[in-house]
């Protein structure tokens, strides 16, 4: 059988398409890094092994090597290996290793920082990407994962969505330049106001973009086409996330926490008992 044949073998195709059609580097700057992390910090990584599910080009795990572990690792489904390697030799740390694999089937030798950021809520079943973090983190070390929110994101849900459930059938580069490129344009001017002024604190979205509006258009349209490339999206409630959080005895219970991030998204993660 085919190593990577996995019931996500389209999406990651797609997330390929994206991170392989990028300058060389992170994508994320080391602010952008951090406040994904956090309450993960550099405490928490150096001298340590770290496992990254779904890592893509390696646009965080570049960031790893300044908070000094002991060992990198990352695995992806898609090609975007190819460019996460090149992005993290770049780096200049050498203990590393990128593994194409599917993550829900992943069982590596244990590491004391599993994190799973911007991926559980593209798999087919979500719970099994969950399942492979705590499988993954050593007893006493931590997880930490963040997806997309069901809460706040009514917008998303009911305009950008649908156009994702069309724009993820058709070639690549027509959703990145004729779709996704004039879409952002009128979010870019949006969040590029309402940024400016807390007078527009109830507009939708306000809080992300107040996130994103430090970046520049090329950022935007990268979360933009990252949004409307993949044929498999949900939103994730915070119900959800608590019953996860319950559901395993191995999860140290008074080390848990939910985290809700820039209005439209959830961190959450613990330590293993
Ligand atoms: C939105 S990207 C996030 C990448 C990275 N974590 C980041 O935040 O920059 C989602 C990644 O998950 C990967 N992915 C999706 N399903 C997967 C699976 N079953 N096994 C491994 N990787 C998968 C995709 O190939 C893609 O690179």
């Amino acid at each position: 059988m085919n190593t990577l044949e996995s019931e996500d073998k389209k999406t990651a195709e797609a997330f390929a398409s994206s991170w392989n059609n990028l300058p060389g580097g992170s994508v994320y700057t080391v602010d952008q890094f951090e406040d994904w992390f956090a309450p993960i910090t550099k405490a928490d990584v150096a001298g340590k092994t770290v496992l990254e599910l779904g890592c893509g080009n390696g646009s965080l795990l570049c960031h790893i090597p300044a908070w000094q572990p002991a060992y990198i690792e990352g695995v992806d489904l898609g090609d975007s290996v190819l460019s996460c390697e090149k992005n993290m030799a770049q780096t200049g740390f050498k203990n590393f290793k990128i593994t194409q694999f599917d993550l829900t089937k992943f069982a590596g030798s244990g590491y004391d920082l599993v994190y799973c950021i911007g991926v559980l809520h593209h798999l087919k079943k979500p719970i099994d990407g969950f399942e492979s973090v705590l499988r993954n983190t050593k007893p006493g070390g931590r997880f930490h994962c963040w997806v997309y929110a069901k809460e706040g994101n009514t917008v998303v849900i009911y305009i950008v969505d649908p156009i994702r459930k069309i724009a993820s059938k058709l070639p690549w580069w027509f959703t990145k330049y004729l779709i996704a490129t004039p879409i952002v344009v009128p979010y870019f001017i949006y969040a590029k106001i309402i940024s400016t002024s807390k007078m527009f604190k109830k507009f939708p979205l306000y809080e992300y973009s107040c996130w994103i509006a430090k970046r520049g258009f090329l950022f935007f349209r990268h979360v933009a086409f990252d949004q409307l490339v993949t044929p498999q999206t949900v939103y994730i409630s915070k119900q959800t996330i608590q019953e996860w959080l319950d559901k395993y005895p191995e999860i140290d219970k008074s080390s848990a926490y939910i985290i809700f991030r820039n209005g439209n998204s959830w961190k959450f993660g613990g330590k293993k008992k």
